[in-house]
């Protein structure tokens, strides 16, 4: 473990308390454009492939050098380097964390023999089911939750354009039998091929779900559960006593939610094929090299990691809103909900003490431009500020270049919008057809005034490659790594889960007996209902 400081202990930290009283708290967006013709290019960053506009933040140079002096005073890459040397920095399981590694090229980093041993078994097998003549595979279903499913989840529509046309992916995820159920319907056993992704394997929604599957195989004439059942996971015995015979491993210093790059990337590679699953982990290894070797001044997850901690706990935002423009990346907030919320949401440090500031923002969203339709309203007008972020494709794969501009004007117009807002003067110059005529002017202004400098970060891609999303992945998780190592949490264990689980083993038997003793009214009083 590396001895850091914790964030609120540092000069920087009590120096930043200082900026936001004296000045920060009253930053203007607007204004810092209108004096500096070069915000832009001052606060905009490219690397892997991914370029990032972080000049419409509620930052400026003063502010973002004090955050660099907190970087270094947390010995940010200290710690960084602690992770990818394989450090046991996931302390309460005394694991290392190893992500990286899976993406790495063979021979340098740690793990690298047996990483590329499961790699290449499993993508010879990729290229044996694609060959859908000789597979008959027609259909995968991917049994997961999680990690295990949020990963592959997000992966496969985004790389819509690079999967193989009669190749079927299927995501069964939740306990709740319509899941299964809607998944299965029109299935055929002989074409299709299960993945029971877990990385313990013994999640209750995951067996669950595994075993209704083959119960189903074996109903519906389905003669080879060998053939038809793979596992990928770390705990093989379990496996086998499933009576699966074609698994693929991986290891406990692979966290759940950083997984994707391990076998649990199996969906991925059938549906995108080796050479595309190889140029997804080349991307994000392309963004861990950026992570690693880029000063603190120019090093993007480094940038956004700061600019994380001084919202939360500066700012005090609770919030941060996730608004892909790519219909691809449509799970892509709730990916990143388990990555950052599941990593971050902890309320004592790395020794157990309570943390006197907040952690883990709420992430949340929708693609755009559906989003503006729903939520994007209180955005705009309502009483908090959310920073947003715009995740943009420069070149589409599809052929509609009118819906394309259409699609980028909206997401650039939004981030405008937020910014510049609009004055209650400027609202009543405004001819409004649609105001009621008997409304006061002054008072329908105040309704259609707009109180802008609100944030946004705009990241924007090439082309949404195998490549560029393996390092827009990337820059995310190591994002949360520098949130997470400023607030000096374990961002790797996630005993949160824990009690839910006991609680609902202890209630699962209840609904067969009707037992209710020892349990609080509330629960009692719904078990009863539930079961009458
Ligand atoms: O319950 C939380 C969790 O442990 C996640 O961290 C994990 O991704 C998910 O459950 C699934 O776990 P497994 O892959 O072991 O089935």
């Amino acid at each position: 473990m590396i001895a850091a400081p914790r964030c609120d202990r540092t000069e920087a930290w009590s120096a930043l308390e200082s900026l936001f009283e004296t000045s920060a708290s009253r930053f203007d967006l607007r204004e810092a454009f209108a004096v500096d013709p070069h915000r832009f290019e001052t606060f905009s960053f490219e690397s892997a492939g991914l370029f990032a506009d972080l000049s419409k933040n509620l930052i400026d140079g003063s502010a973002l050098a004090l955050l660099i002096d907190l970087a270094h005073a947390c010995r940010i890459e200290a710690r960084r380097d602690a992770m990818f040397a394989g450090g046991p920095i996931n302390t309460t399981e005394n694991r290392a964390v190893l992500h990286t590694a899976l993406r790495a090229p063979r021979g340098s980093a740690p793990h690298g023999e047996e990483i590329h041993e499961v790699l290449d078994r499993m993508l010879a097998y990729v290229e044996r089911v694609r060959d859908a003549e000789a597979s008959g595979i027609r259909h995968v279903v991917n049994i997961g939750i999680g990690g295990s499913d949020l990963g592959p989840q997000i992966v496969v529509p985004a790389l819509e354009a690079y999967c193989q046309r009669d190749l079927q992916l299927h995501f069964v995820s939740n306990v709740d039998g319509h899941d299964i159920d809607t998944a299965l319907r029109g299935l055929k056993p002989s074409e299709t091929l299960f993945v029971i992704a877990s990385k313990t394997f013994t999640t209750q929604e995951t067996m669950s779900n595994a075993r209704i599957a083959r119960e189903w195989f074996l109903a519906n004439g389905g003669i080879d559960t060998r053939k038809h059942f793979v596992a990928t996971t770390t705990n093989i015995e379990a496996a086998a006593e499933f009576g699966i015979e074609t698994t693929f491993g991986f290891w406990d210093w692979v966290g759940g939610r950083y997984s994707l790059w391990s076998a649990i990337g199996l969906p991925i590679a059938l549906a995108i094929g080796e050479r595309n699953f190889r140029a997804l982990l080349a991307g994000a290894h392309a963004m861990d090299l950026h992570f690693r070797e880029t000063p603190i001044e120019r090093n993007l997850p480094i940038l956004l990691g700061l600019l994380d901690v001084w919202y939360r706990n500066f700012h005090g935002l609770t919030s941060r809103s996730i608004a892909p423009y790519h219909q691809g990346l449509r799970r892509l907030p709730a990916y990143l909900q388990q990555l950052e919320m599941e990593s971050n949401g902890k309320r004592v440090d790395v020794d157990g003490e309570s943390l006197p500031f907040a952690t883990s923002p709420v992430i949340w969203g929708e693609p755009g431009t559906n989003g503006q339709h729903a939520y994007f309203q209180m955005l705009h007008q309502g009483t908090e500020v959310i920073p947003i972020e715009f995740i943009l494709e420069r070149a589409p794969a599809h052929v509609h270049a009118d819906s394309h501009r259409k699609l980028l004007a909206n997401g650039l117009a939004q981030a405008q919008a937020l910014m510049l807002g609009k004055s209650a003067d400027e609202a009543i110059k405004d001819t409004v057809p649609t105001a009621s005529a008997s409304i006061d002017r002054g008072v329908l202004a105040r309704h259609r005034t707009f109180p802008g400098n609100r944030p946004s970060t705009t990241f924007i891609i090439d082309r949404l490659t195998p490549q560029a999303l393996g390092s827009l992945i990337a820059m995310y998780e190591h994002r949360v790594f520098v949130s997470g190592a400023l607030w000096n949490i374990n961002s790797f264990d996630q005993w949160g889960v824990e009690l839910g689980k006991a609680l609902c083993n202890d209630l699962l038997p209840r609904f067969d007996s009707g037992d209710a003793s020892g349990l609080d009214g509330s629960t009692a009083g719904l078990l009863k209902r539930l079961r009458s």
